[in-house]
């Protein structure tokens, strides 16, 4: 199949395409302000079954349904407490899912069997025009070969899935750059399953009952998580990957000890240290390749390049990488996703 990047509003008949596709049970892959989704027909299960296929997905790890219009949720779901009008009024269109009591109306291959549905309203102007003008929920999840890191640019998405769909609509660097905050509504209180931009903080300033769920950030080991997402691989670089929990200067004497075992080092740090590792670089001659994540200041830099530096460290052959610890609250986003890249490898130096 011949791969198509798009611009979206530039290029009509590749628009009209895109809708075609999404009308006709095809796969498009959309930008989003987390990151790109593959998307198909959310009422389709011919649809569905090509995101699992593309993906290469296991079929119990159930997908978020992408809609335009908060008052959908009733079309999709049942039983929604009083509380998530409120979520939705304040957090919506924007980074968090929702995940509610299904209706029939969705397929079970959507939700993976489960009786539950994630319900997102995205905030980007492609993927609502999408939705809006394909005339039906969009499910979508990120747009990546399952276990990489999740594509937050057309060429990345295009790397992972050359040959596999039609169209990639060019929407250039997703803002937030990971996944959105998943939050099961289901009970009494909402559970946030999945941490994203929107922090329990954040959602407590509207229901303060608001809690995390205690296994967010353990290695999985059961058979039943409350999310299936938990217990995949996920994020992982090529080179094998180990978060140093320490100073700089205690890092320096880990490469030291370590550095002749690997042929190139990456090392993912905060702007501030980027002249320390880049000296050592000359000093030991070891191939370190030193990559910056972003500014301890902006936590939206750190966010929106942490795919796109896991992805860099592939492009450069890295077969070892190391990783500053950047955040104390392993509950944090970043640090979630991180832990699984490093298939939560972490050393306290
Ligand atoms: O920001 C995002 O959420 C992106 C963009 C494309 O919207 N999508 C995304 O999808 O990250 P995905 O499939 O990579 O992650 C969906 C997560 C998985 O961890 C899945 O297990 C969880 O949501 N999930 C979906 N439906 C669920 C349900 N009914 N109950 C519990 N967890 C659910
Ligand atoms: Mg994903």
């Amino acid at each position: 199949m011949d791969t198509k990047i798009i611009d979206f509003y530039g290029d009509i008949d590749g628009h009209n395409k895109c809708v075609e596709n999404i009308k006709n049970n095809e796969v498009v892959v959309f930008p989003t302000e987390t990151v790109y989704g593959i998307g198909a027909n959310a009422l389709s299960r011919e649809g569905i079954l090509k995101i699992f296929k593309v993906k290469n997905r296991a079929k119990d790890n159930p997908l978020i349904v992408h809609i335009c219009d908060p008052n959908d949720i009733s079309r999709y779901a049942k039983n929604v407490n009083d509380y998530v009008y409120k979520l939705i009024d304040r957090f919506w269109p924007g980074p968090l899912t929702i995940i509610l009591n299904k209706r029939g109306i969705i397929p079970n291959e959507v939700t993976g069997g489960m009786n539950t549905v994630a319900l997102r309203m995205p905030n980007h102007k492609i993927a609502l025009d999408l939705i809006r003008e394909s005339g039906c929920p969009i499910a979508a999840p990120s747009a990546n070969i399952s276990g990489r890191p999740s594509g937050t640019n057309a060429k990345r998405c295009f790397d992972d899935l050359c040959g596999k769909v039609g169209f990639i609509i060019d929407g250039d660097q997703s803002d937030i750059g990971i996944e959105s905050t998943v939050i099961d509504c289901t009970s009494a209180y909402p559970i946030l399953l999945r941490p994203g931009y929107i922090t329990v903080d954040s959602i407590r300033e509207v229901i303060p009952e608001a809690c995390i769920y205690d296994k967010i950030n353990e290695k999985f080991v059961g058979d039943n998580p409350i999310s299936p997402g938990l217990k995949y691989k996920h994020y992982a670089p090529q080179g094998d990957m180990v978060i140093l929990k320490g100073n700089i200067f205690s890092i320096e004497n880990y490469i030291k000890d370590i550095g002749s075992k690997y042929k190139t080092i990456g090392i993912l740090c905060i702007d501030e240290h980027y002249d320390f590792y880049k000296s050592l670089n000359k000093n030991l001659n070891l191939d370190l390749r030193v990559i910056v994540l972003g500014s301890k200041y902006n936590k939206l830099e750190i966010s929106r390049n942490l795919f796109e530096c896991l992805r860099k460290f592939d492009d450069l052959r890295c077969d070892f990488i190391i990783s500053e610890c950047f955040y104390e609250d392993f509950s944090n986003a970043v640090m979630n996703r991180l832990l699984k890249a490093a298939s939560y490898n972490m050393i306290s130096l």
